[in-house]
């Protein structure tokens, strides 16, 4: 079975990646996220992924707004290890498993960029952040045992972490990051390891080195991939669709964001640019992968853009490669989530890799 995921835009929504004063933004608010959850759950996504940091509303609170206007839908939401002590966001997930009836997965987000952690008052360089997140997640596991959990070492000294419940079920652990110390990270201590979208060639490199790294340890993870998507029910439609996207591009928007790019932190954001080059001729790197939203938008900035039965094919073949988890995005996050929601997904259930839809398919009135 597939994990399928979609995401929570807790920064703002909008028809553009990159909006300017030309364009219509949504906010944010509590009604559009209670309206992207809802759509999601109702269309069967397992999971919401709320993004963290200064762009967005904070993931906990936003979160946990959400829990009582949805019943079944999961919420994937991060911690960065160096803003709170390890035995606080244990205590914080045990409690939005229980208020949320078992529906809390925990992703941890270590950070690439000195200047976004520096506003937190983070100014620990990225080795040590990662060093700090292994130990974070072993205590934030003891604190969850049942045992009262003690441990001293580099960064945190705790006695007796403990949750006042141990959590049900026990969050797993999803966490992405693509330098060597994350991947060092992944294969001691998490559950499920996430990239962002890159061919499936690069892809399964990458996860064979952390699946062996993680059997030195006696340990076997999962995977997770993060997609954009544009799906619609020709091809042509779909690429058209992309097309209007680049074409919403300044040049002047990409020779910017390139800058950025070149600068970054981080490894993961450096892969994603090397994908294009800024090199707005060589988009699809693979059938229906698509680089030109990582033209100009930092994370993940590939797309699965295609025919409804293209894209489902592209997802069976990441997921033919070790790939469980998906998770998918698309602007705006509400009709796009439609698009995908009842298009791609009726496919990949009816070829056996969703779960059937809670209640089953429904009857429409017609006058006949
Ligand atoms: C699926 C996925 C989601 C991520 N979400 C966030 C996020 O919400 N906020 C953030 O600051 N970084 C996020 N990241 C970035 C990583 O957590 C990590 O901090 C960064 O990639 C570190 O750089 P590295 O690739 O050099 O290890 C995400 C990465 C992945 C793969």
């Amino acid at each position: 079975m597939i994990e399928m995921n979609w995401f929570l835009p807790t920064g703002g929504d909008s028809r553009d990646v990159l909006p300017d004063e030309n364009s219509v933004n949504r906010a944010p608010s509590h009604a559009y996220l209670a309206q992207v959850a809802r759509a999601c759950e109702d269309m069967g996504f397992e999971a919401l992924l709320t993004p963290c940091g200064t762009g967005c509303e904070d993931a906990w609170l936003a979160t946990s707004s959400i829990i009582p206007l949805t019943s079944r839908i999961k919420f994937l939401v991060a911690f960065r290890p160096a803003l709170l002590t390890p035995t606080l966001a244990a205590q914080m997930a045990s409690t939005m498993q229980r208020m949320s009836n078992g529906r809390c997965l925990v992703n941890i987000v270590t950070g690439a960029e000195q200047a976004e952690l520096a506003r937190f008052g983070v100014n620990e360089d990225k080795e040590t952040r990662y060093a700090r997140t292994a130990e974070f997640v072993k205590i934030m596991r003891g604190a969850w045992s049942g045992e009262p959990y003690s441990f001293k070492g580099e960064f945190f000294d705790v006695t007796d972490a403990t949750t006042r419940e141990v959590p049900n079920p026990v969050p797993p652990i999803y966490f992405g990051g693509a330098s060597e110390a994350a991947e060092k990270v992944a294969a001691e201590t998490v559950d499920l390891y996430l990239s962002w979208g890159e061919t499936p060639t690069d892809i399964k490199e990458r996860h064979d080195r952390v699946a062996a790294r993680a059997a030195e340890h006696g340990r076997k993870m999962r995977f997770g991939i993060r997609f954009h998507t544009i799906a619609r029910p020709t091809s042509e439609e779909a690429w058209a669709v992309a097309n209007g996207i680049l074409n919403s591009m300044s040049p002047e928007a990409i020779e910017a964001a390139r800058a950025d790019f070149l600068n970054t932190q981080s490894v993961g954001q450096r892969r994603q640019y090397e994908l294009h080059g800024g090199d707005v001729t060589k988009l699809e790197i693979y059938p229906n992968v698509w680089a030109g939203i990582g033209l100009v938008r930092g994370g993940v900035g590939t797309a699965l853009v295609g025919s409804y039965e293209e894209v489902a094919d592209r997802i069976i073949e990441y997921h033919n490669i070790g790939i469980d988890a998906f998770v998918m995005s698309g602007y705006p996050h509400l009709e796009e989530a439609y698009w995908f929601g009842e298009g791609v997904m009726p496919i990949l259930r009816e070829k056996g890799y969703l779960p059937a839809l809670e209640g089953g398919p429904t009857k429409v009135f017609s006058f006949r």
